[in-house]
């Protein structure tokens, strides 16, 4: 069986504008913005490294930073539902950018949406 990984369907320079695009949207949105750092530089490093591997990529993200225990990595944020889907809809938006189309598109959202429901860690009402 000759399967393509999801990483080489979709290919680094789009994933590289996507995760761009994605921050871009991040940093102005209301309710995101103000838990992140101001410069999203380091931020969108990571996650360049995070999805390649999460995409069946080179596993860059743990090579330079260890098992990526996503979940305990946001602990210190306050990950609410409303959060969740603020951060699906940039996603969703900047896959709309880089024009990220069909099933590749619809099973890597699909991912990222049952992902970001496991990291909230905070109910809507104590924020
Ligand atoms: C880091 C928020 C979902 C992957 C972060 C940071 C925040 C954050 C505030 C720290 C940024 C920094 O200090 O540089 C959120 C919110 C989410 C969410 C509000 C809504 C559910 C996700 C999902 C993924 C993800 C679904 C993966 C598919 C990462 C990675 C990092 C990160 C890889 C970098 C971790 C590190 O510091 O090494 N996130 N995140 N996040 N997030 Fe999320």
């Amino acid at each position: 069986e000759n399967k393509t990984l999801p990483f080489e369907a979709i290919g680094d320079g789009t994933l590289h504008r996507l995760v761009d695009a994605f921050y871009h949207r991040v940093g102005m949105h209301p309710d995101l913005a103000p838990i992140f750092p101001d410069d999203l530089t380091e931020t969108a490093r990571k996650q360049k490294q995070f999805l390649t591997q999460y995409l069946g990529g080179p596993p860059l993200y743990t090579n330079e930073h260890g098992h990526p225990m996503l979940r305990a990595r946001h602990l210190p944020f306050e990950i609410t539902p409303v959060r969740a889907t603020a951060w699906l809809g940039c996603m969703a938006e900047a896959m709309d950018e880089v024009e990220l189309e069909g099933p590749v598109r619809e099973d890597f959202y699909a991912r990222l949406y049952l992902t970001a429901q496991h990291m909230i860690n905070t109910p809507d009402d104590e924020t």
